[in-house]
Protein backbone atom coordinates (compact mmCIF):
# COMPACT_ATOMS: atom_id res chain seq x y z
CA UNK A 1 0.00 0.00 0.00
CA UNK A 2 1.31 3.27 -1.18
CA UNK A 3 -1.10 6.02 -0.39
CA UNK A 4 -0.96 8.33 2.48
CA UNK A 5 -3.60 9.39 4.83
CA UNK A 6 -4.32 12.96 5.32
CA UNK A 7 -5.06 14.08 8.77
CA UNK A 8 -5.99 17.62 8.76
CA UNK A 9 -8.03 18.45 10.92
CA UNK A 10 -11.96 19.17 9.99
CA UNK A 11 -12.96 20.33 13.62
CA UNK A 12 -12.25 23.91 15.28
CA UNK A 13 -9.34 24.81 16.98
CA UNK A 14 -9.15 23.85 20.81
CA UNK A 15 -6.95 26.00 22.82
CA UNK A 16 -4.94 24.88 25.80
CA UNK A 17 -2.59 25.87 28.38
CA UNK A 18 0.51 24.10 29.24
CA UNK A 19 2.51 23.73 32.79
CA UNK A 20 5.64 22.72 32.62
CA UNK A 21 8.03 21.80 29.30
CA UNK A 22 10.24 24.75 30.12
CA UNK A 23 13.75 25.27 28.45
CA UNK A 24 15.85 21.63 28.72
CA UNK A 25 13.13 19.54 29.08
CA UNK A 26 12.24 15.95 27.91
CA UNK A 27 8.33 15.33 27.51
CA UNK A 28 6.15 19.09 27.72
CA UNK A 29 7.75 19.67 23.87
CA UNK A 30 6.65 16.30 22.82
CA UNK A 31 2.99 17.32 23.77
CA UNK A 32 3.09 20.32 21.98
CA UNK A 33 4.34 18.95 18.83
CA UNK A 34 1.78 15.90 19.07
CA UNK A 35 -0.36 18.30 19.45
CA UNK A 36 0.75 20.22 16.74
CA UNK A 37 0.80 17.84 14.21
CA UNK A 38 -2.61 17.36 13.51
CA UNK A 39 -3.60 21.36 13.90
CA UNK A 40 -6.39 20.21 16.15
CA UNK A 41 -5.23 22.86 18.81
CA UNK A 42 -2.70 25.30 20.02
CA UNK A 43 -0.94 27.60 22.83
CA UNK A 44 -2.16 29.95 24.29
CA UNK A 45 -1.11 30.16 27.89
CA UNK A 46 1.84 28.68 29.80
CA UNK A 47 3.65 28.44 32.97
CA UNK A 48 6.76 26.39 31.72
CA UNK A 49 9.03 26.31 34.81
CA UNK A 50 8.65 27.42 38.64
CA UNK A 51 11.50 29.64 37.07
CA UNK A 52 9.56 33.22 35.91
CA UNK A 53 12.37 33.95 33.79
CA UNK A 54 12.81 30.36 32.12
CA UNK A 55 8.83 30.51 31.50
CA UNK A 56 9.36 34.41 29.73
CA UNK A 57 12.18 32.10 27.24
CA UNK A 58 9.98 29.48 26.23
CA UNK A 59 6.65 31.45 26.18
CA UNK A 60 8.73 34.50 23.99
CA UNK A 61 10.15 31.15 21.77
CA UNK A 62 6.75 29.87 21.01
CA UNK A 63 5.08 33.46 20.46
CA UNK A 64 3.12 33.65 23.55
CA UNK A 65 1.14 36.73 24.87
CA UNK A 66 3.59 37.90 27.86
CA UNK A 67 0.39 38.77 29.26
CA UNK A 68 -0.20 34.48 29.32
CA UNK A 69 2.96 33.35 30.82
CA UNK A 70 2.19 33.07 34.59
CA UNK A 71 4.65 33.03 37.64
CA UNK A 72 3.14 29.85 39.23
CA UNK A 73 0.45 27.03 38.26
CA UNK A 74 -1.99 28.53 40.61
CA UNK A 75 -2.27 32.22 39.38
CA UNK A 76 -2.06 30.66 35.75
CA UNK A 77 -5.46 28.07 36.25
CA UNK A 78 -7.47 31.05 37.80
CA UNK A 79 -6.46 33.58 35.52
CA UNK A 80 -6.90 31.39 32.62
CA UNK A 81 -10.21 30.21 33.74
CA UNK A 82 -11.40 33.55 33.50
CA UNK A 83 -10.10 34.62 30.32
CA UNK A 84 -12.58 35.21 27.70
CA UNK A 85 -10.13 33.15 25.09
CA UNK A 86 -10.62 30.67 27.91
CA UNK A 87 -8.20 27.32 27.33
CA UNK A 88 -10.21 24.27 26.37
CA UNK A 89 -8.05 22.29 28.35
CA UNK A 90 -4.74 21.84 30.77
CA UNK A 91 -1.45 19.95 29.75
CA UNK A 92 0.37 18.85 33.09
CA UNK A 93 4.00 17.89 32.10
CA UNK A 94 5.49 18.85 35.04
CA UNK A 95 7.60 16.07 37.52
CA UNK A 96 5.08 13.61 39.19
CA UNK A 97 4.90 15.07 42.65
CA UNK A 98 2.82 18.26 41.21
CA UNK A 99 0.78 16.50 39.18
CA UNK A 100 -1.73 15.98 41.76
CA UNK A 101 -2.43 19.70 43.08
CA UNK A 102 -2.33 20.79 39.15
CA UNK A 103 -5.05 18.26 38.12
CA UNK A 104 -7.02 19.40 41.18
CA UNK A 105 -7.19 22.40 41.00
CA UNK A 106 -7.59 22.65 36.80
CA UNK A 107 -10.66 20.09 37.53
CA UNK A 108 -11.87 22.67 40.53
CA UNK A 109 -11.71 25.31 37.70
CA UNK A 110 -14.04 23.21 35.06
CA UNK A 111 -11.05 22.08 32.71
CA UNK A 112 -10.61 19.11 30.98
CA UNK A 113 -6.90 17.56 31.66
CA UNK A 114 -3.81 16.01 30.01
CA UNK A 115 -1.39 14.70 32.23
CA UNK A 116 1.71 12.45 31.65
CA UNK A 117 2.24 9.34 33.71
CA UNK A 118 2.66 8.66 36.73
CA UNK A 119 -0.74 10.39 37.61
CA UNK A 120 -0.27 11.03 41.46
CA UNK A 121 2.44 9.90 43.99
CA UNK A 122 -0.45 7.70 45.35
CA UNK A 123 -2.91 5.95 44.62
CA UNK A 124 -5.65 7.62 46.69
CA UNK A 125 -4.67 11.09 45.53
CA UNK A 126 -5.01 9.33 42.26
CA UNK A 127 -8.39 7.91 42.75
CA UNK A 128 -9.75 11.67 44.03
CA UNK A 129 -8.62 13.31 40.75
CA UNK A 130 -10.77 10.14 39.20
CA UNK A 131 -13.60 11.07 41.13
CA UNK A 132 -13.68 14.60 40.56
CA UNK A 133 -13.25 14.32 36.78
CA UNK A 134 -15.80 12.02 36.99
CA UNK A 135 -18.31 14.33 39.23
CA UNK A 136 -17.26 17.26 36.65
CA UNK A 137 -18.02 15.18 33.86
CA UNK A 138 -14.57 16.33 32.41
CA UNK A 139 -12.16 14.22 30.20
CA UNK A 140 -9.19 13.09 31.82
CA UNK A 141 -6.15 11.70 29.66
CA UNK A 142 -3.19 10.42 30.89
CA UNK A 143 -0.52 9.88 28.86
CA UNK A 144 0.37 6.53 28.19
CA UNK A 145 2.43 7.34 24.91
CA UNK A 146 2.99 3.85 23.80
CA UNK A 147 -0.37 2.84 23.25
CA UNK A 148 -1.08 4.89 20.67
CA UNK A 149 0.71 3.02 18.09
CA UNK A 150 -1.27 1.78 15.10
CA UNK A 151 0.15 -1.73 15.32
CA UNK A 152 -0.93 -1.81 19.10
CA UNK A 153 -3.82 -0.98 17.90
CA UNK A 154 -4.39 -3.59 15.71
CA UNK A 155 -2.75 -6.21 18.18
CA UNK A 156 -5.40 -5.37 20.48
CA UNK A 157 -7.94 -5.83 17.97
CA UNK A 158 -6.33 -9.27 17.20
CA UNK A 159 -6.13 -10.73 20.88
CA UNK A 160 -10.01 -9.22 21.14
CA UNK A 161 -10.91 -11.67 18.35
CA UNK A 162 -9.47 -14.35 19.98
CA UNK A 163 -7.14 -15.27 17.54
CA UNK A 164 -4.72 -15.98 20.30
CA UNK A 165 -6.50 -18.27 21.95
CA UNK A 166 -6.47 -17.53 25.53
CA UNK A 167 -3.32 -15.67 27.05
CA UNK A 168 -1.51 -18.23 28.88
CA UNK A 169 2.38 -16.13 29.94
CA UNK A 170 2.92 -12.56 28.97
CA UNK A 171 6.54 -11.55 28.99
CA UNK A 172 6.94 -7.58 29.03
CA UNK A 173 10.51 -5.51 29.82
CA UNK A 174 11.73 -2.24 29.22
CA UNK A 175 15.60 -2.17 29.66
CA UNK A 176 17.37 1.38 29.31
CA UNK A 177 20.85 2.25 30.57
CA UNK A 178 20.92 6.18 31.16
CA UNK A 179 21.22 5.34 35.03
CA UNK A 180 23.74 2.77 34.76
CA UNK A 181 26.14 5.49 36.37
CA UNK A 182 25.06 8.03 39.29
CA UNK A 183 24.07 10.87 36.52
CA UNK A 184 21.63 12.08 39.04
CA UNK A 185 24.95 13.39 40.81
CA UNK A 186 26.30 15.43 37.52
CA UNK A 187 23.42 17.37 37.31
CA UNK A 188 21.24 15.62 35.45
CA UNK A 189 18.24 17.05 36.00
CA UNK A 190 15.80 14.68 34.46
CA UNK A 191 17.68 12.17 36.78
CA UNK A 192 18.18 13.98 39.42
CA UNK A 193 14.26 14.33 40.23
CA UNK A 194 13.23 10.79 38.92
CA UNK A 195 15.56 9.62 41.80
CA UNK A 196 15.00 11.80 44.45
CA UNK A 197 11.38 10.68 46.38
CA UNK A 198 10.22 13.95 47.03
CA UNK A 199 9.38 14.69 43.36
CA UNK A 200 9.34 10.80 41.97
CA UNK A 201 7.60 9.27 44.78
CA UNK A 202 7.74 5.85 46.12
CA UNK A 203 9.65 4.84 43.27
CA UNK A 204 11.74 5.50 40.15
CA UNK A 205 12.14 3.08 37.29
CA UNK A 206 8.92 0.87 38.22
CA UNK A 207 7.25 4.46 38.47
CA UNK A 208 9.27 5.26 35.60
CA UNK A 209 8.86 2.80 33.25
CA UNK A 210 7.57 -0.39 34.80
CA UNK A 211 3.87 1.54 34.49
CA UNK A 212 4.09 1.65 31.24
CA UNK A 213 5.09 -2.50 30.82
CA UNK A 214 1.88 -2.87 33.48
CA UNK A 215 -0.49 -0.48 30.84
CA UNK A 216 0.62 -1.93 27.72
CA UNK A 217 -0.14 -5.52 28.52
CA UNK A 218 -3.43 -4.30 30.18
CA UNK A 219 -4.10 -2.48 27.27
CA UNK A 220 -3.59 -5.12 24.87
CA UNK A 221 -4.63 -8.17 26.60
CA UNK A 222 -7.68 -7.04 28.95
CA UNK A 223 -6.04 -9.05 31.66
CA UNK A 224 -6.32 -7.83 35.24
CA UNK A 225 -3.62 -8.63 38.04
CA UNK A 226 -4.95 -10.65 40.55
CA UNK A 227 -1.40 -11.05 42.38
CA UNK A 228 2.24 -10.04 41.80
CA UNK A 229 5.36 -10.64 43.37
CA UNK A 230 8.22 -8.50 43.11
CA UNK A 231 11.95 -7.50 43.69
CA UNK A 232 13.14 -3.97 43.35
CA UNK A 233 16.62 -3.24 43.08
CA UNK A 234 18.90 -0.04 43.99
CA UNK A 235 21.82 -0.55 41.94
CA UNK A 236 23.11 2.74 42.24
CA UNK A 237 25.36 3.34 45.21
CA UNK A 238 23.05 5.53 47.46
CA UNK A 239 20.30 5.84 45.50
CA UNK A 240 17.14 5.57 47.36
CA UNK A 241 14.79 4.43 44.67
CA UNK A 242 15.14 1.43 42.55
CA UNK A 243 16.35 1.49 39.28
CA UNK A 244 16.15 -2.25 37.95
CA UNK A 245 12.94 -4.44 38.78
CA UNK A 246 11.74 -7.96 38.65
CA UNK A 247 7.90 -8.41 38.69
CA UNK A 248 5.95 -11.87 38.30
CA UNK A 249 2.47 -11.48 37.64
CA UNK A 250 -1.02 -13.97 38.23
CA UNK A 251 -3.93 -12.23 36.41
CA UNK A 252 -7.35 -12.92 37.06
CA UNK A 253 -8.34 -16.14 35.11
CA UNK A 254 -5.46 -18.03 34.90
CA UNK A 255 -2.85 -16.21 32.67
CA UNK A 256 0.84 -15.31 33.90
CA UNK A 257 3.66 -12.86 33.62
CA UNK A 258 7.05 -11.45 34.14
CA UNK A 259 7.85 -7.90 33.67
CA UNK A 260 11.55 -6.85 33.99
CA UNK A 261 12.32 -2.84 33.77
CA UNK A 262 15.79 -1.13 34.57
CA UNK A 263 17.91 1.74 33.63
CA UNK A 264 20.78 0.22 34.48
CA UNK A 265 20.89 -2.39 31.62
CA UNK A 266 24.12 -1.24 29.56
CA UNK A 267 23.46 -1.37 26.00
CA UNK A 268 19.63 -0.88 26.22
CA UNK A 269 18.50 2.58 24.74
CA UNK A 270 14.87 2.44 25.13
CA UNK A 271 14.05 -1.24 25.10
CA UNK A 272 10.33 -1.69 25.19
CA UNK A 273 9.34 -5.13 24.33
CA UNK A 274 6.29 -6.85 24.68
CA UNK A 275 5.34 -10.74 23.82
CA UNK A 276 2.14 -12.60 24.69
CA UNK A 277 1.58 -16.52 23.98
CA UNK A 278 -1.90 -17.40 23.60
CA UNK A 279 -3.06 -21.12 23.50
CA UNK A 280 -3.45 -21.05 19.69
CA UNK A 281 -0.89 -18.09 18.96
CA UNK A 282 1.14 -15.49 19.87
CA UNK A 283 2.58 -11.81 19.21
CA UNK A 284 5.49 -9.71 20.01
CA UNK A 285 6.31 -6.20 19.31
CA UNK A 286 9.73 -3.80 19.89
CA UNK A 287 8.97 -0.14 20.69
CA UNK A 288 12.59 0.56 18.77
CA UNK A 289 10.98 -1.00 15.42
CA UNK A 290 7.53 -0.12 16.53
CA UNK A 291 6.08 -0.35 12.42
CA UNK A 292 6.22 -3.73 12.59
CA UNK A 293 5.60 -6.95 15.01
CA UNK A 294 5.66 -10.44 14.50
CA UNK A 295 2.24 -12.67 14.65
CA UNK A 296 3.14 -16.38 14.95
CA UNK A 297 0.06 -19.37 15.05
CA UNK A 298 0.79 -22.96 15.48
CA UNK A 299 -0.34 -23.82 12.24
CA UNK A 300 0.91 -21.23 9.81
CA UNK A 301 3.93 -19.70 9.33
CA UNK A 302 5.54 -16.83 11.20
CA UNK A 303 4.04 -13.03 10.04
CA UNK A 304 5.79 -9.99 10.37
CA UNK A 305 3.10 -7.05 9.92
CA UNK A 306 4.44 -4.28 8.55
CA UNK A 307 2.38 -0.60 9.28
CA UNK A 308 1.14 0.84 5.80
CA UNK A 309 1.55 -2.31 4.11
CA UNK A 310 -0.51 -4.66 5.63
CA UNK A 311 -4.11 -4.50 6.12
CA UNK A 312 -5.03 -3.86 10.05
CA UNK A 313 -8.60 -3.34 11.76
CA UNK A 314 -9.65 0.32 11.04
CA UNK A 315 -8.86 2.05 14.29
CA UNK A 316 -5.27 0.77 13.74
CA UNK A 317 -5.51 2.38 9.87
CA UNK A 318 -7.33 5.22 10.57
CA UNK A 319 -4.30 6.19 12.91
CA UNK A 320 -1.97 5.14 10.59
CA UNK A 321 -0.43 8.12 8.46
CA UNK A 322 2.41 7.82 6.12
CA UNK A 323 3.14 4.96 3.75
CA UNK A 324 4.67 1.86 4.40
CA UNK A 325 8.41 1.97 4.63
CA UNK A 326 8.44 5.57 5.83
CA UNK A 327 8.95 5.36 9.91
CA UNK A 328 6.11 6.30 12.00
CA UNK A 329 7.57 7.10 15.44
CA UNK A 330 7.23 8.34 18.79
CA UNK A 331 6.03 11.71 17.88
CA UNK A 332 3.03 10.29 15.96
CA UNK A 333 2.32 7.52 18.58
CA UNK A 334 1.53 11.26 20.92
CA UNK A 335 -0.44 12.34 18.34
CA UNK A 336 -2.49 9.85 17.97
CA UNK A 337 -3.74 10.07 21.71
CA UNK A 338 -4.13 13.60 21.23
CA UNK A 339 -5.81 13.30 17.94
CA UNK A 340 -8.34 10.91 19.57
CA UNK A 341 -8.93 13.11 23.01
CA UNK A 342 -9.16 16.57 21.35
CA UNK A 343 -11.49 14.96 18.92
CA UNK A 344 -13.29 13.55 21.83
CA UNK A 345 -13.24 17.20 24.02
CA UNK A 346 -14.22 18.70 21.04
CA UNK A 347 -17.49 16.22 20.24
CA UNK A 348 -18.04 16.51 23.74
CA UNK A 349 -18.23 20.50 23.93
CA UNK A 350 -20.57 20.39 20.75
CA UNK A 351 -23.06 17.87 23.31
CA UNK A 352 -22.45 14.54 20.73
CA UNK A 353 -22.57 11.20 21.83
CA UNK A 354 -19.09 10.01 22.56
CA UNK A 355 -18.27 6.39 20.57
CA UNK A 356 -15.92 3.80 21.95
CA UNK A 357 -12.80 4.45 19.49
CA UNK A 358 -13.43 8.22 20.38
CA UNK A 359 -12.98 7.39 24.23
CA UNK A 360 -9.83 5.19 23.17
CA UNK A 361 -7.35 7.31 24.81
CA UNK A 362 -5.74 6.17 28.26
CA UNK A 363 -8.17 7.64 30.41
CA UNK A 364 -8.32 8.32 34.07
CA UNK A 365 -9.03 5.29 36.18
CA UNK A 366 -5.55 3.49 33.59
CA UNK A 367 -3.70 6.40 35.53
CA UNK A 368 -5.14 5.39 38.81
CA UNK A 369 -4.31 1.45 38.29
CA UNK A 370 -0.52 2.56 37.16
CA UNK A 371 -0.12 4.20 40.53
CA UNK A 372 -1.20 1.17 42.05
CA UNK A 373 0.64 -0.86 40.64
CA UNK A 374 3.74 1.29 41.73
CA UNK A 375 2.17 1.01 44.97
CA UNK A 376 1.70 -2.85 44.96
CA UNK A 377 5.45 -3.72 43.56
CA UNK A 378 6.90 -1.16 46.69
CA UNK A 379 5.01 -2.72 49.07
CA UNK A 380 5.82 -6.77 47.64
CA UNK A 381 9.37 -5.38 47.73
CA UNK A 382 9.28 -3.87 50.92
CA UNK A 383 7.91 -6.95 52.49
CA UNK A 384 11.01 -9.22 50.83
CA UNK A 385 9.77 -9.90 47.56
CA UNK A 386 6.65 -11.78 48.86
CA UNK A 387 3.12 -12.32 46.71
CA UNK A 388 0.70 -9.12 47.41
CA UNK A 389 -2.90 -9.10 46.26
CA UNK A 390 -3.42 -6.64 43.87
N1 LIG B 1 4.70 9.48 28.44
C1 LIG B 1 5.99 9.33 28.34
O1 LIG B 1 6.47 8.57 27.51
C2 LIG B 1 6.89 10.15 29.23
C3 LIG B 1 8.24 10.34 28.90
C4 LIG B 1 9.02 11.16 29.71
C5 LIG B 1 8.48 11.73 30.86
N2 LIG B 1 7.19 11.49 31.19
C6 LIG B 1 6.59 12.10 32.40
O2 LIG B 1 6.51 13.50 32.16
C7 LIG B 1 6.73 14.23 33.35
C8 LIG B 1 7.88 15.22 33.13
O3 LIG B 1 9.06 14.52 32.81
P1 LIG B 1 10.29 15.21 32.05
O4 LIG B 1 11.27 14.15 31.78
O5 LIG B 1 9.79 16.03 30.93
O6 LIG B 1 10.83 16.17 33.20
P2 LIG B 1 11.79 17.43 32.99
O7 LIG B 1 12.51 17.59 34.26
O8 LIG B 1 12.55 17.27 31.74
O9 LIG B 1 10.77 18.64 32.79
C9 LIG B 1 9.90 19.08 33.78
C10 LIG B 1 9.54 20.53 33.49
O10 LIG B 1 8.54 20.95 34.42
C11 LIG B 1 8.93 22.22 34.96
N3 LIG B 1 8.30 22.33 36.28
C12 LIG B 1 8.59 21.65 37.40
N4 LIG B 1 7.73 21.97 38.39
C13 LIG B 1 6.90 22.90 37.88
C14 LIG B 1 5.81 23.64 38.40
N5 LIG B 1 5.41 23.48 39.65
N6 LIG B 1 5.19 24.53 37.59
C15 LIG B 1 5.60 24.71 36.30
N7 LIG B 1 6.61 24.01 35.75
C16 LIG B 1 7.27 23.15 36.53
C17 LIG B 1 10.44 22.18 34.99
O11 LIG B 1 10.98 23.48 35.03
C18 LIG B 1 10.71 21.51 33.64
O12 LIG B 1 10.67 22.46 32.60
C19 LIG B 1 7.04 13.19 34.42
O13 LIG B 1 5.89 12.93 35.18
C20 LIG B 1 7.44 11.95 33.64
O14 LIG B 1 7.14 10.74 34.30
C21 LIG B 1 6.40 10.72 30.39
Amino acid sequence: MIEGQESISQIPELKYAMIGGGPGSFIGDVHRKAIAMDGKARLVAGCFSRNYEDTLKTGETLRLDKNRLYRNYEELLQAEARHPDRPDFIVIVTPNDSHYPIARLALELGFPVACDKPLATSSSLAQELADLARQKDLLFCVTYTYSGFPIIKHLRWLISQGELGSVRFVAGEYPQEWLATLVEKTGQRQAAWRTDPARAGISNCVGDIGTHLEHMVSYLTGLEIETLCARLDHFGEGRPLDDNASIMINFKGGGTGLYWCSQIAIGHDNGFRVRIYGTRGAVEWYQEDPNHAKISYLDRPVAYLSRGRDPMCPRAQALSRIPSGHNEGYFEAFANIYSTFLTALDKKLHGQELTADDLDFPQVEEGVRGVKFIEKCVESSEKGAVWVKF
